[in-house]
């Protein structure tokens, strides 16, 4: 077997091989293949890349049809139940386990670094009241890039340390301050005393108690919710922050644009279309009615396929398991019934099974959010905080990749050439 493409071209009847590596072709290599040598040769056209691999990357494995998600290498199974979110960054980051002195000093650098300079607070309370939290989370990690000007430095690797810190770090204090703003409550400092988890809920909810005690199992189901959204390979905002930062621009503008992918309903706003959903839904009872709208194409099942995942998505399966330890603490959402039956009926029901519509990450993690008295503006605030590691482990890779170049696709111009320009007075005289 040799490991290449035979590509005759029906216009020439010229044949080229074309070496196949990793289940790809280079495309750069079809540009041989050309009518005559003043003429660009053949290009793909990809809008979206749905075929297309930017990058190689050793940080995140995917097998849609499996239905399997691992961190360098380990199952996402394993680390949301054995491991937590800083354990799961380093090894994100680091692309290994720690030993417990690399642990306990990463624990401390990310905890030592959730403060912000006073003047991120006065730059934040400066929003208006209602500002969206995601417009304010996204503003303000850009911001950072004005308060490390050193963070540019991108070629010094303790450089790109201490800045991978700081945003992992200062990324609850952010969003926490994101959603006491549209509350119109004071904002709270970080208690270095906390876990990750546990200080970001004392941000959030704290008020004139001297010490903020989350209950454990809310801080333990919000740790394993960051660590299942850490990183999902090449997707719409891993590709922005390494689309931002293959400009070699600092990691702080290329997260900022990363999380302005996230903010865009396509991408990070399915929960909230499912709690929508099933609040139109009401009761049991409405079920078959609206599974028949759906399957007369009248709307969708949200939170029902994917993408990627052909089968159970993973993450749909752990987090239908911190529901129930969410649900303990916050009493049941009535909806969550409502759910779990239009799961079972969907689950076998002809139309979902042919085209292998299974939940995915979104289907249950609204209703824990919601539990957790977070207003939808909120949900894809959370979603960014446990994506960060994830986007700094990609940009980083990014940074040490020597194939990788300023990020440059190409275009299919269909515009208008060569007219003659006639200036304005003449045109409207
Ligand atoms: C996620 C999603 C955009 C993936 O879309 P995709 O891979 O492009 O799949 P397609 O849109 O081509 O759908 C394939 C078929 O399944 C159907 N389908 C896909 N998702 C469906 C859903 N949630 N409910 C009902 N039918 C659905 C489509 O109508 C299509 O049917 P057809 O072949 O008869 O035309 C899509 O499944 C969806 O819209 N889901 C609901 C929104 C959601 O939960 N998004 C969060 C993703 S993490």
């Amino acid at each position: 077997m040799t490991d290449s493409l035979t590509v005759r071209d029906n216009r020439t009847g010229a044949e080229y091989e074309i070496p196949i590596t990793d289940g790809t072709i280079k495309a750069a290599d079809l540009g041989q293949i050309k009518l005559n040598d003043d003429e660009p040769g053949l290009a793909t056209y990809d809008p979206g890349f749905v075929n297309t691999a930017s990058c190689r990357s050793s940080i995140t494995y995917i097998d849609g049809d499996k239905g399997i998600l691992e961190y360098r290498g380990y199952p996402i199974e394993q680390l949301a139940e054995k491991s937590n979110f800083l354990e799961v960054a380093y090894l994100l980051i680091h692309g290994e386990l720690p030993t417990k002195e690399q642990y306990e000093n990463w624990v401390h650098e990310i905890t030592f670094h959730t403060f912000v300079h006073e003047n991120v607070k006065g730059f934040m309370q400066g929003f208006r009241y209602d500002a969206h939290p995601m417009g304010m989370l996204m503003a303000s990690v850009g911001a950072l890039s004005t308060f490390y000007p050193e963070s540019r430095h991108i070629e010094d690797p303790d450089n790109r340390h201490i800045q991978i810190v700081r945003m992992i770090a200062k990324m609850p204090t952010l969003g926490a301050w994101s959603f006491r703003h549209a509350q119109g409550k004071p904002y709270i400092y970080p208690d270095n005393e906390l876990s990750y988890a546990e200080n970001f809920l004392s941000m959030l909810f704290k008020m004139s108690e001297s010490k903020y005690a989350a209950d454990p199992r809310i801080a333990k189901a919000l740790d394993v919710l960051f660590i299942l959204h850490a990183d999902h390979e090449q997707n719409c905002s891993t590709n922005a922050v390494r689309s931002v930062g293959s400009s070699q621009v600092d990691p702080y503008s290329a997260v900022a644009a990363g999380i302005g992918a996230l903010y865009g309903p396509l991408h990070g706003g399915a929960n909230e279309a499912v709690l929508k959903m099933l609040r139109r839904i009401g009761t049991k009872d409405n079920i078959p009615a609206f599974i028949e709208g759906v399957k007369n194409g009248e709307e969708r099942l949200m939170g029902f396929g994917h993408r990627v995942y052909k089968n159970y998505d993973p993450r749909a399966k752990i987090i239908k398991k911190a529901c129930d330890d969410v649900f303990e603490v916050t009493g049941v959402n009535p909806l969550l019934e409502v759910a779990q039956e239009l799961e079972k009926i969907a689950l076998e029901d002809e139309y979902f099974v042919k085209r292998r519509l299974y939940p995915n990450v979104d289907f249950y993690s609204g209703l824990i959010y919601e539990a957790l008295e977070f207003p939808p503006e909120m949900f894809t605030v959370l979603f960014a905080i446990g994506r960060t590691p994830g986007w700094l482990a990609q940009w980083l890779e990014l940074t040490q990749d020597k194939e990788q170049k300023i990020a440059r696709p190409k275009q299919i111009y269909t515009g208008a050439r060569t007219l003659d320009f006639v200036p304005a007075e003449e045109r409207w005289a």
